[in-house]
This record gives C-alpha cells, structure tokens and sequence, in this order.
C-alpha cells in the first residue's frame, strides 16, 4: 500500500529525479497516485498526479520541480477517491506530509481545526494532521512542538514524513504499525522499506511503533514514545532486499514462477529445522492472509497427520476480533511474504497480550515488522517477489512448512529434495497450458477443485486467475461441491480439477465426472496413471508422479501459469492488477 520516501541531498544536490527513483522501487506495493514536494530557500513547492508515475513524472518535466530536501509518496486510496487532489504530499502554507496509514479519529480532528478557522480541501484522513501542524506552527510552537503535538492527537497507523518550510534541512518522521526506515548514505534518506532506499544507503534503522526522528544532513536524532532521545541500531541493507530486474521476462510474475526450483533448492538449504522447535507444543496455531493462508491451510493437513499435533489456521483480519482463546503450549506461527501485512502483526499482538505463546514466522523479507515481531524466524529463500501476486514465495512458504512438518521423519525430507526438479518439469508444460488460457480467457467465472492437500490448492488456483486476469474464480472442496456451488456449473463455466493418482483419486474421479455431466470446459491437472484413467472428453495435462504430500508444491506451478497466461492475452497489467497491493499495511 502507500509508499513513502524521502531524501536530504548532501551538497545542495537536485533530489527530485532520485525521489521519483525511490517512487518506482515502491510501485510493487501497490498505489493509485503520486506526489512529490520539495523544500528550497524556505520555499515549499508540490507535483502530484493520479494514476501511474509516468503521469507525474511528465507533470514534473512540464512544470519542473527541484529542490535539495523532499518527500515523495505513492498513494493507495482508503479515503477519497484516487485523485490529483487526493494525493500526497499535503500542503499547507507551512508544511507538506506524506502518510501511509489510516487516522481513525480524523473526524473528530478535523472538526476541532474547522472550529479553529481551518479549511480542508481533499476527501483523505491525513489532511488532519497537515493541518493540525500548521495551525500548531500559527499558534507559535516550534516544528517539534507541532509535531509531538501532532502526534500525541492522532489516533490509528501510521508512518509520517514531514517537511517544513522554517526548517529547510529536515524531514521529521514518525511510525506507528506503519513501516518506515531511516537510511544513512552519502544522503540520508527514509522509506517505506529498505528496497527503495537501498541505491542510496547501506545502512537503515527500522524504526519502532512510537518512534519519531528528525533526519537532517548532518545525521539524526531518534526519539521514543515519551521523546526520549534513543539510540537505535543500524543493520545493513540485506543484498536480498534488491531486485536484480525482469531480466528476459516479460512480467516479474513469469520470472518468479520460473525461479520457483531454485527459490525451493535455496529454502530447503536454509532451513534445516531442529525437533526442538515442537518442544512442549500440544497445539499449532497458523495466521495468515490471502495466499500465505493458503499455505497455512496445506500445513494443517502435514500437522495433523504427521506430528500429530491439533492445528488451527485463522485469517488474520478475523483472527483478533471473535476474542479466540490461546491454549497454553501453543506454537503460534505467522505466514508472510511481506513481512508488513497489518492484519498479521495485529493478530500476533493479540497473541502477544493473552498468552505466552512462543511465535514463529516464515518471511521472505528479512528484517521486516513481523519478522522482528517473532521469537523465531524462518527466512523463505524466495528472493525479492515484485509481482503482486504470489507465486515463489508460496512455494517457499510451503517448502518450509514441510521441513517442520517433517522435522522428525527422515524420509519425508529426503523426498523433499526432489521437488525442485519435478517443478523443473512442470515448468516445462508453459507451451501445452499456453492455450488453455484461450478456454478461459472470456468466462465470467471460473471453479478450482481439489481434495485433501489439494484443496487449499484449488484456493491458491482461483485467487491467482482473480487477482491478475479480473475472471471471478472459486476455489471448492471437491466433495462439497454437491452441497450447492454445483448449481454454478453449465457449459460457460472452466472447471479447473486437481486430480493425480493418489488415495482418494477415486472420490475426486467421481466429481469430475458429475462436473463432466453438467459442463464442458473441463481441464484436469493429474499424472500418468490418472491420466489413463480419466475421461478423454476432458483437456488433462499430465504433470510428473511426486509423492502425495508435496503434490501441493508441484500443482501450483501449472494454475500460476494458467493465471498468468490468461491475464497476458487479456492484455491485463499483470505485475501491478488494479486496486491490489503487494503490502498491506492498513486494516
Ligand atoms: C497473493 O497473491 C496476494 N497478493 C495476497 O493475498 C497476499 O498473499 C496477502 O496479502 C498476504 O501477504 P503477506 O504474505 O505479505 O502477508
């Protein structure tokens, strides 16, 4: 979601085309606006635009803006709609800010300021707290003042970057459940994450929930929730946090379904995990959203059956809200790509005050919020994932749900080894699932079946075709099919079964067959021996033999490329769909 930068350039140097540099390192989370303002000779100056950078990018070149101290921001709407006028920076005659974040009492805020004399121009939350500065600079405080007044009045999320036209080499930032970074480098910097930075700086400090800081050229001063000054400790900016480009790839996405063999060759490497982490743990509870969900879901089926431990899998937006009961022993584990998704941190912090649960995560970014929230992180070894939709971080996530499903069955981790290069083959079928995307590309919905392990699969299927290629999609439990979403199927409606040759390949026939009877666009994805056996009248694509418990990792390569295939020859954005962002930092 929102993107936030900032940069103080050391010898009086133009900051804006490095801004705008930063900008589209955070395009991949996600924005329907931008802006940019800058601070010169006590002078503050703004560009904004909707849509894509490369509108503000030419307002920029028609109007020219520069200017050696400015923030930047990409802006994904909560409140407002995506307009010029919506977007970031705020402006006063004082100050401009960027916010990622939602402030829950602007109504009250504002209120109070309009009582005060003060207009407001935009539909968004955060003009309050432009406004709350100024009217705080007009009563005669101090930039400081009006910040820590400022701060100490908002109520919500957020991460805030200010800059002010008294205090021309400065930018004040502030992070509350929002991330938000401070770069050192021969300029210093601050950003959403350490990505967008990462050209200018080799060394950030994330800052934490309540911090508040004052960037200038000459360093910066970090402040806790009560403002007192705190030292705070530098990390170097992870190689892993750099995206090395599309390379020959068209799409981010079909690179990184192409890096998924080396992606799980890497994370198996990693994470060779100890028994010990199942000490004393008679109960495993996973959260997660979305995709990371779903890899919860495969991993309640090795739990149960393989360490036998009871396992419950909660969306994390629902999680903290039904007041659920933490039992004791329990071994909470957090599944994220991101590392920045809103809805997990918060369930943990559920976790966090109504038990002594020890906390896990799996995260594919390093040093991100949820990670450093955990007693115990497993890193994915997927490398940087920029297209929105998921797909070598699920894998990976999966990969490393297996290695503590397994953790104490030899066998299991010795046939994990050979995943990789089944998903090799798999990733060889491209050229026979290209032209499926033809039998798909003009439905209006789409059905995703499975069984056991397949069915969160089947889940996985339907989210990728709906996030990229804008077909409704549903994922089903084979068996419930009968229970009503049958009534979906007739001749216009895909039926898309996962179907190899397992134990309950027989029951899974029989639902194929009933779909057969009431539809004809029937793909089925199997193996050799399935495929014999399957009706010929259905589209099969014959995927190699793998051993039932990692058929999860194997099936999903072929529904990416189905997703991704019939999104490319909709001809839609399929790196960056519409309305999706890659991290979801607001609730
Ligand atoms: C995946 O394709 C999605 N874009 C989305 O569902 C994602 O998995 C979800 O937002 C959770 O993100 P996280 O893994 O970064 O926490």
């Amino acid at each position: 979601m929102c993107g936030i930068i900032g940069i103080i350039g050391k010898d009086n140097e133009n900051v804006v085309a490095k801004i705008i540099k930063g900008l589209e390192k955070l395009e991949y989370r996600g924005y329907d606006s931008a802006g940019v303002a800058v601070v010169s000779d006590g002078n503050l100056s703004r560009l904004r635009a909707a849509g894509k950078l490369k509108n503000l990018i030419a307002k920029i070149e028609e109007n020219g803006l520069s200017g050696s101290v400015g923030i930047g921001h990409t802006r994904w709407a909560t409140h407002g709609k995506a307009t010029e006028n919506n977007a970031h920076p705020m402006m006063t005659k004082n100050v401009a800010l960027v916010h990622n974040g939602i402030i829950e009492n602007y109504r009250e805020l504002k209120f109070e300021l309009q009582k005060d004399g003060y207009t407001f121009s935009t539909e968004t939350d955060t003009e309050v707290a432009a406004v709350f500065l100024q009217r705080e600079l007009d009563r005669g405080c101090s930039p400081r003042d009006a910040f820590k007044n400022m701060l100490a009045a908002v109520e919500g999320s957020y991460a805030f970057a200010a800059i002010f036209s008294m205090l021309p080499e400065t930018i004040m930032v502030a992070k509350n459940k929002s991330p938000l970074v401070v770069g050192f480098g021969k300029n210093m910097c601050i950003g959403s994450d350490a990505s967008a930075i990462s050209s200018e700086c080799k060394e950030v400090v994330y800052l934490d929930d309540g911090d508040y800081a004052e960037v200038t050229r000459e360093g910066v001063l970090f402040f806790d929730k009560s403002f007192n000054q705190i030292e705070k400790k530098r990390t170097p900016v992870s190689e892993d946090l750099i995206d090395s480009g599309k390379g020959t790839y068209e799409h981010f996405m079909l690179k990184e379904i192409m890096e998924q063999p080396n992606a799980i060759r890497k994370t198996i490497l990693h994470n060779r995990i100890g028994e010990d982490i199942l000490n004393g743990v008679s109960r495993i509870l996973i959260l997660a959203c979305g995709t990371s969900y779903h890899a919860g879901l495969v991993a309640r089926y090795w739990f149960e059956k393989f360490l036998k431990i009871p396992t419950n899998v909660e969306i994390a937006s629902e999680y903290r809200y039904r007041s659920p009961i933490i039992e004791d022993n329990t071994l909470v584990i957090a599944i994220t790509q991101s590392g920045e998704t809103i809805d997990t941190l918060e369930a943990l912090e559920y976790v966090r005050k109504h038990s002594n649960a020890k906390v896990a995560a799996i995260a594919n970014v390093k040093n991100s919020a949820i990670s450093r929230a955990a007693d115990t992180v497993f890193y994915t070894e997927a490398g940087v994932e920029v297209g929105v939709a998921s797909t070598k971080a699920f894998t990976a996530q999966l990969v490393v749900l297996a290695a503590i499903a397994f953790c104490r069955n030899e066998f299991f981790l010795q046939k994990l080894q050979n995943v990789p290069a089944l998903c090799e083959e798999a990733l060889a079928l491209y050229e026979e699932i290209k032209p499926l995307a033809e039998k798909i590309k003009n439905a209006h919905s789409a059905m995703y079946l499975g069984r056991d392990v397949l069915y969160p699969i089947a889940l996985e299927g339907a989210l990728k075709l709906k996030e990229i290629s804008y077909i409704h999609a549903e994922g089903f439990a084979a068996g419930e099919m009968k229970h009503g979403p049958i009534a979906l199927i007739d001749d216009s409606v895909p039926v898309i079964c996962l179907c190899p040759h397992n134990e309950l390949f027989e029951k899974m026939e029989s639902n194929i067959a009933v779909s057969m009877a009431r539809g004809k666009n029937i793909i089925i994805f199997t193996d050799e021996i399935g495929a014999a056996l399957l009706p010929n009248e259905a589209v099969k694509i014959v995927l190699p033999n793998i051993n039932a418990e990692f058929a999860p990792i194997l099936y999903s390569i072929p529904l990416q490329l189905l997703a991704y295939q019939t999104a490319l020859i909709r001809g839609e954005d399929v790196d960056k769909p519409r309305n999706l962002a890659k991290s979801v930092t607001v609730e």
